[in-house]
């Protein structure tokens, strides 16, 4: 084990349990270093771990933590399905530069009689929020916790949830948290399809088949960038690419929204970004992709 320019020792990830030992260190380590944040729900793909990467350049000290967050899932969904893996993301998280892995436990972070909530109004109405109602009540209820708990200089995200980005930089914007946030680029298999921990509910053929929202997304910027500019055409270009790949998906959304609003837009420019929702085989996927 050496100590690195920081002063600090690498490759000795160190697990965090509770939210008062997790307070106490970062008290502790605030006072000389800066703290990068990455939030994840764990079973974690080569996506989370550009975060982390990302998270090691932005600051001295990478906190990752993995909670499967009961309040973001709604009633039938798969919370109780989630795919965990805790040793293989440990070996995961070490390999690609976290200094602190926070694993805290549901009891702890609900207790029986929890009560408060947090909750970003109008953006979280609208795409995942229509389909998912509490949903990013229950996204910035635990990102706001873990901020406290962490209180990091920078909290990194990825544009794979754009939605829930736009959301978060709002939470942090409204609620004064003196927090940078970093949106990281979406990574993607090799055929296109963005890294998902939800991809590992597919079936072999279902996983060719999932690639239709990639391909939906890419008929609209090549169309953009031919000139095309209304919604309603990009939205029917993309519905019939996508259905090409799939016929049995089940579309839920395609939806054209400025970057940094979220407003619809009906003329689309290059700060516009597709996003798609659909049921493959009973497998709910999400991607987006901006225009420009
Ligand atoms: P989770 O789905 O585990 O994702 C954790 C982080 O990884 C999120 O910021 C997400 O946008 C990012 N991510 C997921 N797939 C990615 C990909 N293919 N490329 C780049 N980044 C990707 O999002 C959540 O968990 C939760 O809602 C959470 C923020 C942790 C709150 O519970």
């Amino acid at each position: 084990m050496t100590a690195d320019k920081r002063g600090l020792f690498f490759g000795d990830m160190k697990t965090i349990n509770s939210i008062r030992s997790m307070q106490r260190k970062a008290r502790e380590l605030c006072r000389r270093h800066t703290i990068a944040l990455v939030p994840t729900m764990g079973y974690l793909h080569e996506g989370h771990l550009s975060l982390v990467k990302k998270a090691r350049k932005a600051a001295d000290v990478v906190v990752a933590t993995i909670f499967v967050n009961p309040t973001q899932f709604g009633p039938g969904e798969d919370f109780q399905r989630y795919p965990r893996d805790q040793k293989g993301d440990r070996a995961l998280l070490r390999d690609a530069g976290a200094d602190y892995l926070f694993m805290p436990d549901a009891q702890q972070m609900y207790p029986d009689d929890y009560q408060s909530y947090v909750e970003t109004e109008q953006l979280s109405q609208t795409l995942e929020g229509a389909f998912r109602p509490g949903h990013f009540r229950g996204v910035t209820t635990v990102v706001s916790k873990l901020f406290n708990a962490v209180r990091p200089d920078v909290a990194v995200f990825g544009q794979k949830d754009f939605q829930q980005a736009v959301v978060l930089k709002r939470l942090v914007k409204d609620l004064d948290y003196p927090i940078k946030l970093i949106i990281a680029p979406t990574r993607r298999e090799q055929d296109g399809l963005a890294m998902s921990s939800r991809n590992a509910y597919l079936g072999p053929g279902q996983r060719r088949e999932a690639v239709c929202l990639y391909r939906g997304l890419r008929r609209a910027r090549t169309l953009f960038a031919e000139g095309v500019t209304s919604a309603a055409r990009l939205k029917k270009a993309v519905r019939k690419e996508i259905l090409e790949v799939c016929p049995t998906a089940e579309i839920q959304y395609i939806s054209f929204n400025d970057f940094h609003t979220l407003q619809p837009r009906i003329k689309v420019d290059r700060d516009t970004v597709c996003s798609v929702a659909a049921m493959v085989y009973d497998v709910r996927l999400i991607d987006n992709m901006r225009l420009g």
